[in-house]
């Protein structure tokens, strides 16, 4: 195990627990950890993150809130368009015009170093340049996008070294060497010199992770990192992704609409549905027995987890557009459980705990419970 890897451990092993509850707004799912800035390295609240469009205001994040454990994986899942991506580009300040951070909180609790309000900062902070690549990195869906195609891989991590760790250039090269080697990559020493259009779609994912790593990152943001190479790279990929998760005590916020991948690789998962969190929980209690109907729906629609083996699900009709969210709440228009009168009125209903650890935004949570086999 590295030094970092050691050091994190021992960080969340002598944190002390806080036996109350840490305050939330009612729109703020509880970790499964009580939140407190030792056991927790990002907290996440009622962050709102607006588009200007000519259809008008796009609420595209819109009140989320949920906390990520130190040293942890957390899915955070949901249909396309509900999100993900906008709120982890939020997390490295990346949300650009027309859209705009209009609210909430974003606190980050690096190890070493003050805690940081991310969601405060102004877009041309310091801070935020010492934060993005540095103490959290991210890897994209396509890497061709993320990669420059006139530079070797070697510059490319070499560079993102530099910017962030006082070594010389032959230092660097020694670290991307030993990066890309422990990524999986054979001949680091001959890769090094190739272009990423001279290498495989695989390949290229691989040398994305050791970019996104080589700073030793207290956060890896994961946006559908394996969706563009076929099943059996994905496989080695998100395997790689979990040996080197335990292997330098990364905490990973893993983006992804694959329920599987979340079943293998996380420790806490939270639901997204029209820019909202709707469920929350660690991974075994939100796939052993969720308990918002959007989360049973998407459980239902996997094969392997299906609740009902004989006949797979899908969840009727499609995402509204968020510029016509329905009223109450929501899902209430693909909902099997929607009540008339009930869900169809007032506000969203708000994430609340079901159960210790464990929150959900539907009015009827305590009421309707799915059962999933076996997980
Ligand atoms: N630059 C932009 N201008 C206007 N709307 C945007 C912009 N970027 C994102 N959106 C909108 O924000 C909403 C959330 O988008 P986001 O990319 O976060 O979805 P997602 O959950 O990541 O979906 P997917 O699974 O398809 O990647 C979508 O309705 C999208 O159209
Ligand atoms: S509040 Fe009603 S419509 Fe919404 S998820 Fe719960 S049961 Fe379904
Ligand atoms: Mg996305």
């Amino acid at each position: 195990m590295s030094e970092t890897g050691k050091n994190m451990d021992e960080v969340r092993d002598l944190a002390p627990r806080s036996p109350l509850p840490a305050p939330s707004s009612p729109s703020t799912p509880r970790s499964p950890l009580p939140a407190t800035s030792s056991s927790n390295v990002l907290e996440i609240q009622d962050l709102k993150v607006y588009f200007n469009t000519i259809e008008g205001e796009l609420r595209a994040v819109d009140g989320v809130g949920f906390s990520m454990r130190r040293g942890k994986v957390m899915a955070l899942v949901g249909e396309s368009g509900c999100g993900k991506s906008v709120t982890s580009y939020s997390i490295l300040r990346l949300i650009q015009s027309p859209g705009k951070i209009v609210g909430g909180s974003m606190m980050f609790y690096p190890h070493d170093e003050k805690p940081s309000d991310i969601a405060k900062l102004s877009d041309n902070d310091e801070l935020i340049y010492h934060i993005r690549g540095g103490k959290i990195s991210m890897i994209f869906q396509e890497p061709m996008t993320a990669l420059s195609p006139v530079h070797t891989v070697g510059n490319q991590i070499c560079e993102a070294i530099l910017i962030h760790q006082k070594v010389t250039k032959k230092e660097a090269e020694i670290k991307a060497i030993e990066m890309l080697r422990k990524v999986g990559i054979s001949g680091p020493e001959k890769r090094i010199s190739q272009y990423p259009f001279e290498m495989s779609g695989g390949m290229r994912q691989r040398v994305m992770i050791a970019m996104a790593l080589v700073c030793n990152p207290e956060i890896l943001i994961a946006d559908e990192p394996t969706t563009a190479l076929d099943v059996t790279i994905q496989a080695q990929i998100m395997l790689l992704m979990k040996n080197l998760q335990k292997e330098l005590g990364t905490s990973i916020l893993l983006i992804t609409h694959d329920l599987g991948v979340v079943a293998q690789m996380a420790d806490d998962v939270a639901v997204m549905y029209l820019g909202k969190i709707v469920e929350c929980s660690d991974v075994r209690s939100i796939l052993k027995s969720p308990r918002h109907p959007y989360t049973m729906g998407l459980l239902a629609s996997l094969p392997g987890l299906a609740m009902d083996k004989q006949r797979l699900h899908s969840i009727k009709g499609s995402v509204p557009s968020l510029t016509a969210i329905p009223p109450g709440c929501p899902f209430h228009p693909r909902c099997e459980y929607f009540k008339p009168g009930l869900c169809d009125v007032g506000n969203p209903p708000p994430l609340e705990e079901i159960e210790p650890g464990h929150t959900a935004a539907c009015l009827r949570a305590r009421e309707i419970r799915g059962e999933v086999g076996k997980f």
